[in-house]
């Protein structure tokens, strides 16, 4: 159901081509606020390097107010070129990067669908006939394990050597929390004739974290959802099926770092790391809010920043996906998501997948969805 009060969203573009990109997600969000009339109240801050230049701080006090006004926060990426980076102090890099953002909206849940468009089939470095059945999404815990993990850092030893630490740590509410969204999700798909599987991907023969992941998991499975089938698959193997056969995966629940790997590998399957998105969800609290972050799961590229041929639909699609969880509106994200589709259909292409086609400049392959959005609102 589309929310009935005025939906806040905060567009926070970040570096490089998250600028780039997040300029085009404004021109769809404008599109569904004006032509289809959603209720959205549209803010933007810089991110990162910009906010830096301007204000000496990565998230000044008048952005951490926005971040608490919106409902939902449309994310660019971030990452600078090294020699940018090292003028900005170390303790401030800490407290006003990405992971701090995510850390303090707790959304813990990011879920990262992997499903191939049929016009881009030739664009997988796979064989069509292995992923043209694909439909899975990675439930990624975001918020802990080593990641944030403490102690951490880098010290001298008495021998002269230094020494990187990082810690792999996971409590068992972390791990039943977010095995129960991928729970739930699972049984959701199977609802609309997906198998509604999930797979728990963990170290769990190496790594004491791990087997309290397992043993979580299927703990929580027997009590709650003893009805959805689980597999609980080591993570190097489910790299290797994966590639192998993805087709047999629906829902793939990991840790922080295994499922950062493991979806930009999905990527492939896609064809391109500028077509995935992602949302990151937070619990309900007591007055009924969702946080929510919708990033694409591709960086800055600083390879191909600054000339305009960036690929916008990660991002744009990212909105669909707000759309639908944020917003309600589960007929304009699927209205969205089809666009996107037919104006592949019709070939229109950035340079990341344009496979012979003329490439299209970022904005140029906005205006393709854009123009697949008026068409099929005049229906
Ligand atoms: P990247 O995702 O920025 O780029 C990897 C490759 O994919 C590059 O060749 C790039 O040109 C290409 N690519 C990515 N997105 C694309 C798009 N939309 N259209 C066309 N091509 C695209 O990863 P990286 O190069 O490993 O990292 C660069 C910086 O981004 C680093 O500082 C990293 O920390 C940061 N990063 C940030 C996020 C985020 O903000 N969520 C995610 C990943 C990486
Ligand atoms: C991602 C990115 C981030 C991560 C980086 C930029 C911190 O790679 O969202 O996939 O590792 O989570
Ligand atoms: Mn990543």
């Amino acid at each position: 159901m589309v929310a009935e009060r005025r939906v806040r969203l905060l567009i926070l573009p970040g570096d490089g081509i998250g600028i780039e990109v997040m300029q085009e997600v404004r021109r769809i969000v404008e599109w569904f606020r004006d032509v289809r009339s959603l209720p959205l109240d549209l803010h933007e801050r810089p991110f990162g390097m910009a906010s830096w230049q301007r204000y000496g701080s990565l998230i000044p006090d008048e952005t951490w107010h926005e971040i608490e006004w919106a409902d939902a926060i449309l994310f660019g990426a971030v990452g600078s070129i090294d020699q940018q980076t090292a003028q900005i102090p170390a303790e401030e890099r800490k407290r006003g990067g990405l992971l701090r953002l995510r850390k303090s909206l707790d959304v813990f849940a990011n879920l990262r669908p992997i499903r191939p468009f049929p016009p881009l089939l030739d664009m997988s470095s796979l064989k069509s006939e292995v992923i043209e059945a694909v439909d899975l999404v990675f439930v990624r815990e975001l918020t802990a394990g080593v990641y944030f993990g403490e102690p951490r850092g880098v010290e001298r030893l008495a021998d002269g050597r230094r020494r990187g630490v990082n810690t792999h740590v996971y409590h068992s509410d972390e791990i039943e929390r977010v095995a129960r969204v991928a729970f739930e999700l699972a049984r959701r798909r199977r609802d609309q004739d997906r198998p509604g599987v999930v797979h728990s991907v963990d170290k769990a023969n190496v790594m004491e974290a791990g087997r309290l992941w397992r043993e979580t998991v299927q703990s929580l499975h027997d009590r709650e959802f003893a009805d959805v089938p689980l597999h609980h698959m080591l993570a190097d193997n489910c790299a290797m099926q994966l590639v192998r056969r993805p087709a047999q995966f629906d829902v793939v629940l990991t840790d922080n770092l295994f499922g950062d790997l493991l979806s930009d590998c999905g990527a492939m399957i896609v064809g391109s790391l500028g077509m995935l998105a992602s949302a990151s969800l937070s619990g309900v609290d007591a007055t009924g809010r969702r946080r929510a972050l919708y990033e694409p799961i591709h960086g800055s590229a600083p390879d191909i920043a600054g000339r305009g041929i960036a690929n916008p639909l990660a991002a744009i699609l990212s909105f669909a996906l707000c759309l639908r969880e944020t917003v309600g509106a589960s007929r304009d994200a699927d209205l969205l998501e089809g666009a996107v589709t037919a104006a592949l259909a019709k070939g229109a292409r950035t340079a990341d997948i344009a496979m012979g086609h003329d490439s299209l400049t970022t904005s140029a392959m906005t205006d393709a969805v854009l123009q697949e959005l008026d068409r099929a609102a005049d229906v």
